[in-house]
């Protein structure tokens, strides 16, 4: 079901105070890149664990479906667009960081089942080959997020959680490549890359 109205737009103007990171957020020195290069934020809210490293040189681009999400991203003086991730504005082999957190069990829009397998694709599609992809998920197997999870059903909001090796599974199929996966807290916290395609072998004579 389609509701008239975005949960993330109500909630936009207080997120960053609701919403927390563990005091040994390992994001900082995964996202870490080099002066000029990408950061997309995808789902990425208010860019609340983007916007420090636009400050130390990177690009940071926040990426969401939310209006209200988008408009306190711009009011911290980031770029943000308003785009789905099943549909990223952006060209093959662009970014050299991108980050999904707390995000991918929300793309679920026309239907979880399309939504989902299109945004893995999209996401691997954008990073460039050698690049990091920074998926950190829920975990569905651990009982508060159960209880999370029938909360977000109660109000209507169509998440649908992957198991993480599931998860894992699905961005390996989309072409990404796994680097490593660590728990944090009550959610596990993916690192991929892409490898560059091989040309294709010149036919002999
Ligand atoms: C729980 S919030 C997480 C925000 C941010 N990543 C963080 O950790 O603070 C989920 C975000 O995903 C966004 N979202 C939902 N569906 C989306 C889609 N199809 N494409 C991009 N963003 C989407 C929501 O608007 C919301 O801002």
């Amino acid at each position: 079901m389609k509701l008239a109205f975005d949960h993330f737009d109500l909630i936009a103007r207080w997120y960053d105070r609701l919403i927390g990171r563990p005091a040994d957020d390992p994001l900082p020195q995964l996202l870490e890149a080099a002066a000029g290069q990408t950061i997309l934020d995808v789902g990425g809210g208010t860019g609340r664990n983007t916007w420090a490293q636009s400050s130390l040189g990177a690009r940071v681009v926040v990426c969401d479906t939310a209006v209200g999400m988008v408009r306190q991203v711009r009011a911290k003086g980031l770029p943000a667009v308003l785009s789905s991730a099943t549909h990223l504005p952006f060209a093959d082999d662009s970014a050299d960081r991108i980050l999904v957190v707390d995000a991918f069990h929300h793309f679920v829009q026309p239907s979880p089942a399309l939504a989902q397998p299109r945004a893995a694709h999209e996401l691997v599609r954008v990073l460039k080959p050698g690049g990091r992809l920074i998926i950190e998920e829920p975990d569905i197997a651990r009982l508060p997020v159960q209880m999370i999870a029938l909360m977000e059903r109660l109000l209507f909001m169509g998440s649908r959680f992957w198991p993480p090796s599931d998860l894992r599974a699905l961005f390996v199929a989309a072409g990404a490549q796994m680097l490593t996966e660590t728990r944090l807290g009550f959610s596990v916290l993916f690192v991929f890359t892409k490898v560059r395609a091989k040309p294709a072998a010149t036919r002999s004579r």
